[in-house]
């Protein structure tokens, strides 16, 4: 079965409305980290627009969205109304923007089935951030937990690719275990901090975050 096949891109626009996602939104780092309040900050897979909405209150007012949800980013243009949003698909379609300060990609790595378009994605925010730049990534890692094992025992024998599985709703996701973000990120990024935490899914299972403030290289 082919990779870039097998996600659709409908769950989203049927889930805009109905999620309230309970995963960190991690604006509030920013201050921590003293980024400038003039700083340019991409929110790549931005859903509902939560963690703008947040930056936006904190005063980051240089912030960009980009998802591929037409239902998504209809919520997130109403609670939003004064910045640029894309609709892309990531990696196939990749916006002009640059000199980005700043990019969060929280929770969308499970939704990109494939490790090359991963890549591609890191790629893009590499080449597009400037010099000191922050990427803020956010993932569920592979699980120990015997629910998502199941899943992934059936996952294995339907794509004969372990850590793929099937949600409730029949929707395909990828679990990638923190060795593979380390491999990934190596070209790009410097690993400035990572975390593991338990956290609530969007289907509100027990999962491991990965959590990594990474550095352009
Ligand atoms: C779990 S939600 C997380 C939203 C947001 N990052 C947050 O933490 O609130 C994943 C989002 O990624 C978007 N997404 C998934 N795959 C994408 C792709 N290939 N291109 C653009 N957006 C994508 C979905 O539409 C959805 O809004």
């Amino acid at each position: 079965m082919n990779e870039n096949t097998i996600q659709s891109q409908s769950i989203w626009d049927e889930q805009s409305g109905l999620q309230n996602f309970t995963t960190p939104n991690r604006a509030e780092l920013l201050e921590e980290l003293n980024i400038n309040k003039s700083s340019k900050i991409l929110d790549l897979g931005c859903g509902y627009g939560r963690t703008l909405k947040m930056l936006w209150k904190l005063g980051y007012k240089n912030i960009l969205g980009i998802d591929y949800s037409d239902g998504m980013l209809n919520i997130a243009k109403e609670s939003i109304p004064n910045i640029s949003f894309y609709n892309c698909k990531i990696p196939k379609e990749l916006p002009d923007i640059r000199n980005l300060d700043v990019v969060f990609f929280l929770t969308v790595a499970n939704s990109i089935i494939s490790d090359l378009d991963l890549n591609k994605i890191f790629e893009f925010v590499n080449n597009n951030m400037n010099n000191n730049g922050v990427f803020i990534f956010d993932d569920y890692v592979l699980s120990e937990d015997n629910n998502y094992k199941n899943r992934y025992l059936l996952g294995l024998n339907e794509f004969n690719n372990y850590g793929l599985f099937r949600s409730n709703g029949n929707e395909v996701f990828k679990h990638r275990p923190k060795v593979i973000f380390d491999s990934l990120f190596k070209e790009f990024f410097t690993i400035e901090k990572c975390t593991i935490n338990e956290e609530k899914s969007m289907n509100n299972r027990k999962t491991s975050l990965i959590h990594y403030i990474l550095r352009k290289k």
